[in-house]
């Protein structure tokens, strides 16, 4: 059976968790959040005292970053020399700083390389192919994805989401700067297929994508 990919993207709290990690089971894909990398780059740069607006301290954090991978279950969790990323990527302060370091076009030129790696791992692991949800997998990581899922909810139901998880999060603030930033803004990528996901389940949102998957395979 050939390589599936399957790239969802969508603004914060539109349900791509949820969904890719069901689809990541119901297909044996591996599942990666693309977000949680960012998330352990940034907790990184915070540990280091390195700032998003300091070019040159970023430039010289990243060439030091030893970036691997551990697939825990059907995950896979970045490692950054030998420890691996933790709830602190989930903190408040992360979630204030991930987007500004995020907008960087070279660190997101290194995480590009490191995502692509990731179809080897999933191989390497005996998985039929992966799911990867972030803002820019079917626009910028995998173009050529075999399915390409956008999601997108109205603001005040992705609050309601959030806050639900317990979780501080200005997800209108990080959309914002998301969409409007220059190197790979969060946006529906020409040919994907969009998913309003306001009025609808996790199980509609999920069943409404492995019946596309089921239709090609
Ligand atoms: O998915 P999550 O909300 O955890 O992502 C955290 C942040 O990481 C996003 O707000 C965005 O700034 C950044 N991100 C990104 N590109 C991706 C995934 C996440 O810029 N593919």
């Amino acid at each position: 059976t050939p390589f599936l990919i399957v790239a969802i993207d969508g603004g914060a709290a539109s349900g791509k968790s949820s969904s890719s990690r069901t689809l990541s089971e119901r297909f044996n894909l591996l599942h990666v959040d693309t977000g949680s990398y960012y998330r352990a780059v940034t907790a990184e740069m915070l540990r280091q005292n390195v700032r998003a607006d300091d070019p040159a301290a970023v430039h010289a954090a990243l060439a030091r970053l030893a970036l691997g991978t551990r697939v825990d279950g059907r995950s896979a969790v970045m490692t950054l020399g030998d420890r691996a990323a933790g709830d602190e990527i989930r903190s408040r302060e992360v979630n204030d700083h991930v987007s500004h370091f995020a907008a960087i076009p070279e660190l997101r030129a290194a995480l590009l390389t490191y995502q692509r790696s990731q179809a080897d791992v999933a191989r390497a692991h005996g998985f039929r192919g992966l799911v990867m949800e972030g803002r820019d997998i079917g626009s910028v990581i995998f173009p050529d994805a075999d399915f390409r899922f956008f999601l997108h909810a109205d603001q005040v139901e992705r609050a309601r989401r959030r806050a639900q998880e317990g979780q501080q999060d200005s997800i209108a603030e990080r959309d914002r700067l998301d969409s409007s930033r220059k190197a790979s803004p969060l946006t529906c990528p020409a040919g994907a297929t969009s998913i309003d996901t306001t009025h609808l389940t996790l199980a509609e949102v999920v069943d409404r994508m492995a019946a596309a998957i089921a239709t090609k395979l």
